[in-house]
């Protein structure tokens, strides 16, 4: 038997993954940093295995254009709600994600999407370059994380990871929701709440949750009227947690005070998005995991889940 033919859906995929695949398959690379789905479903047919370095809908019709030579897909995200799971089982196809490597970087762009939405630094900033350069005691005042609530939701490994940083910033305390109360959150002295009362009670609301029929828009005007009017919302998820129509409008209404967002819906969001408009939202283009040892992390582990998938071994992050 020949080499195993792999696909790469990105000519931008950091090199060490490439190179641990190029040790014992053959690999088609698109040459496009960011494909479009039609470039990727051309090349598909015949291939053994897919390696998505970036996100693409794996459905039926995915699976059926690749045909009965696929054995394995293997995505670089922890992430995987663009992989439709059950069917790629169904189909005897071994698929894979990449978790854990990217904790720390995500959690440290919820404490900086937190700090700088707080403290108003892309409304500041905004104000300066449109001249408004002199300064008063009441200017541009932030809330303190000092002393703050913090809430939670989705209680795991970067939650935890969130909730880990902001302990060294005195808060008063930590609260989280999710499926269950977690031992993890007693070790961190966390509160496990319902949603209702987490919002209630919290300054900042983080989102830290996968994307899930339950997570569908459940930040919505409902859930937005039941945060506090100093609350900052910060979403390091997925977009479509949020319904963006009620966060444009909480935050349009100072409903909440502010929001830092790393994902949203649509994204990428087109450059003349109402969002982008408002002083109080903080949005940068889904750079959770973008440093360099996390994506390099992210391409070896990927890599070697698509390796161990076709010799037989179990995957390190097997789905
Ligand atoms: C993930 O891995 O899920 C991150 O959001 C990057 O896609």
């Amino acid at each position: 038997m020949g080499r195993p033919r792999v696909l790469v859906n990105s000519n931008d995929t950091p090199q060490k993954g490439l190179d641990l695949l190029k040790t014992k398959c053959d690999l088609t690379i698109i040459p496009s940093p960011n494909p479009t789905r039609e470039e990727i479903l051309r090349v598909l047919p015949g291939h053994d295995a897919v390696f998505l370095a970036m996100h693409v809908n794996v459905n039926s019709e995915f699976l059926n254009v690749a045909g009965p030579t696929l054995k394995v897909v293997s995505a670089m995200s922890a992430g995987y709600d663009h992989l439709d799971v059950p069917e790629i089982k169904r189909r005897g196809i071994k698929v894979g994600h990449t978790p854990h490597v990217l904790t720390s970087s995500v959690a440290d762009i919820a404490v900086m999407l937190l700090l700088n939405a707080s403290r108003r630094a892309f409304e500041g900033r905004l104000l300066l370059t449109q001249g408004h350069t002199q300064s008063s005691p009441q200017w541009l005042l932030g809330v303190d994380v000092k002393g703050s609530t913090i809430g939670i939701v989705g209680f795991g490994n970067i939650g935890q990871a969130i909730a880990k940083r902001l302990k060294g910033f005195e808060i008063s305390k930590i609260v989280y929701t999710g499926h269950s109360r977690k031992k993890a959150g007693d070790d961190l002295g966390a509160e496990f709440v319902s949603l209702d009362e987490l919002l209630a009670q919290s300054d900042f609301v983080i989102a830290a949750t996968p994307l899930t029929t339950e997570t569908l828009q459940m930040f919505n005007d409902n859930t937005f009227s039941k945060m506090k009017n100093n609350a900052v919302f910060v979403n390091v998820g997925r977009g479509k947690v949020v319904d963006t129509g009620a966060l444009v409008r909480a935050l349009k209404n100072k409903t909440i005070f502010a929001a830092g967002l790393d994902v949203v819906d649509p994204e990428p969001l087109p450059s003349d998005h109402e969002l982008l408009k408002l002083p109080n939202s903080e949005i940068i283009p889904h750079l959770g995991s973008a440093t360099i040892d996390t994506r390099n992390s992210m391409s070896t582990t990927a890599a070697q889940n698509l390796l161990n998938a076709l010799e037989g071994k179990p995957m390190i992050y097997p789905l």
